[in-house]
């Protein structure tokens, strides 16, 4: 596992997704308020012609469970009006949170996911009670797409997008860890000192269900990007500076 301490997290991980664009890849794409500053820096990119996702598909991690794909905080709105409206990318897929039949869903939504022939580089950001796409904690971390209860905490840290914390769905359609672990490549991104304990606890915890993100462990290719707020419980953290300032020319993300 990489983590590099930046002070513009953004710019680093589009560098990190933008590596894996070429036609025929596959991106996982998160939303959130934490993906965003990435999702500007790739648009920018693309409008100054310096990168086409031409020939890429991708698939969103989760959706909220009975609210209208028309809805504008639906993930199916969030990620085409954040990001993928303003790009080339070829087709983005999400779980139908509004499907009659959610654990039929939830096995299409992996076939499908096998069918393009896995994820080449998934980009995550995490909940403050460690969660990542909607693995709240005590989620299985051999878990497959299927439904989950949202947290109290979550439904009030994403309560900002709705009217009131009574709108905010309680279930969610979400990509397994184990989904999550098939990517080839784990990109993590995390801003501000409220994330702090959980990026602490997924980076340098114990691997527990207890924190969903702390399977990010078990995987071989992971970066984690963080802002000084956000990296301010790293016990480590001058070694992870140290790490990346002397990294070797020919190392890449
Ligand atoms: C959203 C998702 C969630 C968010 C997490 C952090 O697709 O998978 O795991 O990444 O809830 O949300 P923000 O970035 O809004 O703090």
């Amino acid at each position: 596992m990489e983590v590099l301490i930046v002070d513009d997290p953004g710019t680093v991980v589009a560098d990190a997704i933008a590596q894996h664009v070429q036609p025929g890849a596959v991106l996982g794409l998160a939303t959130g308020s934490s993906p965003l500053p990435v999702y500007r820096e790739l648009i920018d990119r693309h409008t100054r012609s310096e990168l086409s996702l031409a020939g890429v598909r991708a698939f969103t991690l989760d959706e909220y469970v009975g609210l209208a794909q028309s809805h504008a905080e639906s993930y199916h709105s969030v990620i085409r009006r954040e990001f993928t409206d303003h790009i080339d990318l070829d087709r983005v897929d999400g779980p139908d949170g509004e499907a009659k039949d959610i654990p039929a869903e939830a096995a299409r939504y992996e076939a499908a996911i096998v069918e393009a022939g896995g994820i080449d580089v998934q980009l995550l950001g995490i909940g403050t009670d460690g969660h990542i796409g909607f693995n709240e904690p005590g989620s299985s971390l051999m878990s497959r797409t299927r439904v989950k209860t949202l947290t109290q905490q979550t439904r009030e840290d994403n309560a900002r997008f709705f009217d009131s914390v009574d709108d905010v769905p309680h279930h969610v359609l979400t990509q397994g860890l184990g989904t999550i672990l098939d990517a080839g490549h784990l990109v993590l991104i995390a801003t501000g000192s409220s994330k702090a304990n959980a990026v602490a606890a997924a980076v340098e915890g114990p691997v527990a269900a207890f924190c969903p993100a702390s399977v990010l462990q078990l995987h071989q290719h992971v970066t984690v990007v963080v802002d000084p707020p956000a990296a301010a419980q790293l016990r480590l953290a001058a070694y992870y500076r140290f790490t990346a300032e002397n990294k070797p020319d020919w190392q890449r993300f």
